[in-house]
């Protein structure tokens, strides 16, 4: 199992922040938010990481994080040169998946989910997580049947569903790459994660897992200072201990 952090984009709803560095090297409470996704990654076992970045702070990344070795993990680069979509990460890395399965994970997404076991017990098809949201039109929306069978997935829906957010970690086999090439690129000129997927779920070879617990996407000022706070409430939680 491979992996791969996609860091690109150019983040402008986080200016100014973002006019002097990239939006994943922001601090999150004490850490870089790159860290959290990396820490994700190795913790579910997975040691070749490919990161995707964009062009402009792409020294920044190989400054702060190296070959890897501080987490245990050996690190490779690739460079997105403008944000083309969640899908295009599948393309850039189609020589570094070579054939193997991958997990993708985003660059801003933070969990406390440990996601060994999924990543363990993967066998083919796709796996990709839902979580319970206030606001499910800023995401991919799952549609669940009573049997929590999977409907459909739609990107930020206008008229959301359900409550259920596809979440910004996918594992996918080694038809990922593919499934990717085929995808248009919607009205934002994007070729969309939800439309790889659901190449998987014509195919019957989707499964949707529901996580609790906490999952950021800390892509706007709010949801920045949010997960800063509740990660360093969490940590003076464990200090305290
Ligand atoms: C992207 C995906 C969306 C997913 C979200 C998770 O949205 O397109 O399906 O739910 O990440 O963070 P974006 O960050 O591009 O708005």
């Amino acid at each position: 199992m491979k992996g791969i952090i996609l860091a690109g984009g150019n983040a402008t709803r986080l200016r100014p922040l973002t006019k002097i560095t990239s939006k994943q090297l922001l601090p999150v409470y004490d850490k870089p938010m790159i860290f959290y996704p990396i820490e994700t990654l190795v913790q579910a076992g997975i040691k070749e990481i490919l990161i995707i970045v964009a062009p402009d702070y792409a020294g920044h990344f190989l400054n702060l994080l190296g070959s890897g070795s501080d987490f245990g993990a050996n690190f490779s680069y690739e460079v997105q040169q403008k944000p083309g979509g969640l899908s295009e990460a599948f393309i850039i890395g189609e020589k570094f998946i070579d054939g193997d399965s991958v997990t993708m994970i985003l660059g801003d997404n933070i969990f406390d989910h440990n996601f060994s076991e999924h990543i363990k017990n993967f066998e083919s098809g796709a796996v990709v997580f839902a979580k319970e949201v206030p606001d499910p039109e800023r995401y991919g929306v799952i549609e669940f049947d009573e049997n929590k069978n999977v409907l459909s997935i739609v990107e930020k829906p206008e008229n959301p569903k359900s409550n259920y957010a596809m979440v910004g970690i996918y594992i996918c086999d080694n038809k990922v790459s593919g499934f990717a090439k085929s995808v248009k690129p919607s009205d934002r000129g994007e070729i969309e994660i939800t439309e790889t997927i659901n190449q998987y779920l014509d195919k019957k070879e989707l499964k949707v897992e529901i996580i609790e617990g906490m999952w950021e996407d800390a892509g706007t000022f709010d949801s920045l200072l949010k997960v800063s706070n509740l990660i360093a409430e969490k940590e003076r939680g464990v200090r305290n201990q």
